[in-house]
């Protein structure tokens, strides 16, 4: 079977803890093995930051494209009450989810075979758009477009501008970490700012940078994360 990053991300599965702790879920979302690595401090903060610049409130709705454990949507869900729900491709990640969030409404779907049925007040995406290819990724501003009331949100987005130094530094962390064989043949895809502040335009949504996910990770450096509002 060739390497892709639906076969990757869908057999997602990791050592079962009992305590299901943010620690926890960041790092069964994938920001492990020293690529992705962030405190859940530095996390919490990043997501508050992210809700203070929509100004969110207590029984707002949020979903996720590609929530994984909903590392991302818990903070959401802890500090500000809103009602979250999310689809992965994880069944693992999925069930941790359901687990940590039980008023959330979480389904293993892709993005590519999403219906769909419900509008959210805010969407979000936190680092997962680089694992679609073009096509894919216009299925999903459609999407995303059609069911967000008020807020789209996509974070930590690789930065083409800075793809050269980005793809260097994953390598090097992934030969430290003997994981290159498993990554073999299997590409980010990375975007240009303003292409993608342009799409959201041409749909009539207003859109900017937002420089709040860069304060995470060392790989968030080489990242950009942008906030669509409807106008
Ligand atoms: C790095 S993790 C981020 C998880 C979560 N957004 C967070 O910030 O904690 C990327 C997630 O995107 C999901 N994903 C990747 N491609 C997807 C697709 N085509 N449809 C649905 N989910 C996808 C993966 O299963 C994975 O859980």
């Amino acid at each position: 079977m060739t390497n892709s990053w639906h076969n990757i991300w869908s057999r997602r599965n990791f050592e079962f803890t009992s305590d299901l702790s943010l620690d926890f879920l960041i790092k069964a979302d994938g920001f492990d093995q020293g690529i992705g690595d962030v405190d859940s401090d530095s996390w919490v903060s990043i997501c508050v930051a992210y809700a203070k610049a929509m100004d969110l409130q207590k029984d707002m709705s949020i979903f996720e494209f590609g929530c994984g454990a909903g590392a991302f949507l818990k903070p959401f869900y802890d500090i500000y009450r809103m009602r979250v729900a999310g689809i992965d491709l994880s069944p693992f990640l999925i069930d941790v989810a359901r687990q940590v969030m039980p008023h959330g409404d979480f389904n293993m779907c892709s993005i590519e075979d999403y219906v769909l049925y419900e509008k959210y007040d805010v969407v979000v995406s936190n680092s997962v758009i680089h694992y679609l290819n073009r096509e894919e990724f216009g299925t999903f501003i459609d999407k995303a477009t059609a069911i967000a009331e008020r807020f789209i949100l996509i974070s930590d987005i690789p930065n083409l501008q800075t793809k050269t130094e980005a793809e260097e530094y994953r390598k090097k962390i992934m030969l430290q970490n003997s994981i290159e064989k498993k990554y073999e043949g299997l590409c980010h895809t990375y975007f240009k700012p303003m292409e993608l502040i342009n799409r959201f335009k041409t749909k009539n949504w207003d859109c900017k940078l937002v420089p709040i996910g860069s304060l995470g990770s060392t790989q968030s450096r080489f990242r950009f994360s942008i906030l669509a509002t409807k106008i």
